[in-house]
């Protein structure tokens, strides 16, 4: 029988394991932690399809082009937004009760960049109650054994021969050993880079740690310049918290304040819809706007707040000791999203043959900066694309031997990570989030992100010869090298696209050019991070 692997236990790796499933095939997810602390349960938004009557697909896919800097593919996003309605409705079929009108129909809200009010949402939680929802679908054919988990177990490398994948090589964490898994596929669902910026609106579990040591093993990244840095968000000491765009969406207002007086500065500058431009707008003219940027939204009234931001209003209370029935939310752009990642063709397999990637770990429909509730269509889309796909690939009938690559890997943690003397891994993650955060903000430009470049490869000359204290995590300690690769990619990616666009918005070069309308590429050969640039779909 045909054996899949994925690699990560959230929505876009739950949606493959679920259509795997559907078509007989089994599967196993490999994830360190349950399904249930997945980033995914963290989606407050809502989810986008065009269901209002005089919407359409395709009105909803040039949204989605348009507001993405013009770059993302039209077959693919015409693809991720005709199938919404029918993912929608898979969801309510799985028992997620999305929130309705008085009429009976799906409550649908504005949120950034779209001509029509497309998001569907189930109360304050939808991430949770689909996550759940799937969860509960993922558990009956656990029961069957067609699913099957591996938990305690982080994702070591791939193993690949001759340009095709055979299995991984994971870390349990328990045994503090290497295990092979081979499989006939595998499937990479990990996420984002959160943590490679430290604090972020997202989980720190998702590290990144997958997507980079890909590309060390060489898998083509794309688009990884592209970070989409969330407008209104507040600051806690553990992570920056999310204020949904839902807030907005359902009349909040952004405003400074002059002389004491308001400035609704969005709706000054792009008229009564402003405040829900597309992200990459808000957040620059946050990041200009000559004082602290207020989020009002105490005028909605009681009802709406306690119906539709009930969230908004807890992680406020909870967080920032805002009380926001009364008060204004400061607010400030963080890290969200990223729209880069690996690089996959139209069914979601990577460069690499049987290797595929689905979620925020792959780059796809989302161009230079997503659209909100489009992240979830995604993650639950390409789950399902990458399954069809990998329901036609044969078996695998002959494999490469290993054994040889898995001694020295075990070795190399041996020498490395065994040893009582210590180099702290986590200083160096630290490092890394201040030299990202540092360099590439809001704006970029030459001087900063070569700064960056620099200190990136300073950790990377001596990360060989660390000796980590392995009392903190034999994984945090692997992990390292390939994350300082990846943002070295990062930055390389941002250095050499010399315009801005979408969530990159470069200082010296503050105009949006022709000749760079196109994805970048990032490949890595022999210690050399290469950047091309090419169309989608060629
Ligand atoms: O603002 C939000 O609720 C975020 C939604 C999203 O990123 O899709």
């Amino acid at each position: 029988m045909k054996q899949v692997l994925i690699i990560g236990s959230g929505l876009s790796g739950l949606s493959c394991a679920i259509k795997l499933a559907e078509s007989g095939i089994t599967c196993t997810i490999v994830s360190p932690y349950p399904s249930e602390r997945a980033q995914s349960v963290m989606a407050a938004g809502g989810i986008n399809a065009s269901l209002q009557e005089d919407d359409s697909f395709e009105l909803h896919a040039s949204d989605t082009i348009k507001n993405g800097g013009n770059i993302a593919g039209e077959k693919e996003v015409k693809g991720l937004c005709s199938n919404a309605t029918n993912i929608v409705k898979w969801l309510e079929g799985l028992g997620v009760v999305f929130s309705r009108e008085n009429s009976g129909e799906v409550s649908l809200r504005a949120f950034g960049g779209q001509s029509k009010n497309r998001t569907a949402y189930a109360g304050a939680s939808t991430g949770k109650q689909i996550m759940t929802a799937l969860i509960r679908e993922t558990r009956k054919y656990e029961e069957r054994e067609v699913i099957k988990r591996l938990l305690g177990r982080h994702f070591h490398s791939a193993l690949i021969k001759d340009g095709k994948c055979y299995g991984v090589a994971l870390y349990n964490e328990k045994e503090r050993k290497l295990e092979t898994v081979f499989a006939d596929a595998v499937v990479i669902a990990t996420g984002g880079q959160n943590l490679l910026f430290g604090k972020t609106t997202g989980s720190t579990l998702c590290d990144g740690y997958a997507v980079a040591k890909l590309y060390e093993q060489g898998a083509r990244l794309k688009n990884l310049e592209f970070i989409q840095y969330h407008p209104t968000t507040v600051e806690t000491p553990q992570k920056r918290m999310l204020i949904s765009e839902a807030a907005r969406g359902e009349g909040g207002r952004l405003y400074y304040l002059e002389n004491g007086e308001r400035v609704y500065f969005m709706e000054e500058r792009y008229g009564k819809n402003g405040n829900l431009m597309p992200r990459d707008v808000v957040s620059k003219c946050i990041y200009d706007a000559p004082s602290q940027v207020y989020l009002d939204i105490s005028f909605l009234g009681e009802k709406i707040i306690k119906t539709r931001l009930f969230e908004v209003a807890e992680i406020c209370r909870k967080y920032a000791g805002i009380d926001v029935y009364k008060e204004s939310i400061p607010v400030y752009p963080s890290v969200h999203f990223f729209m880069g990642g690996l690089y996959v063709n139209y069914n979601h397999k990577t460069s690499i043959d049987n290797l595929y990637a689905v979620g925020e770990s792959a780059s796809m429909y989302h161009g230079a900066n997503r659209l909100g509730g489009n992240s979830l269509l995604s993650a639950i889309y390409s789950g399902k694309v990458a399954a069809d796909s990998i329901a036609s690939l044969p078996k695998i009938s002959v494999r490469p031997d290993f054994s040889k690559y898995l001694l020295e890997q075990e070795k190399i943690l041996e020498e490395r990570l065994l040893s009582r003397s210590c180099f702290s891994a986590v200083y160096i993650r630290h490092e890394i989030a201040k030299t990202m955060n540092d360099c590439l903000g809001i704006t970029r430009s030459e001087s900063k992100l070569i700064e960056g470049i620099k200190s990136i490869d300073y950790y990377l000359s001596i990360s060989d010869k660390l000796v980590f204290d392995s009392d903190v995590s034999v994984y945090i300690g692997y992990s390292l090298r390939p994350m300082l690769i990846l943002a070295r990619a990062i930055l390389t990616s941002a250095l050499a696209r010399k315009e801005t666009r979408g969530a990159h918005i470069r200082e010296d070069y503050p105009e949006t050019s022709k000749e760079y309308q196109l994805s970048s590429v990032c490949d890595y050969c022999n210690g050399e991070y290469r950047v091309s640039y090419q169309r989608e779909g060629e």
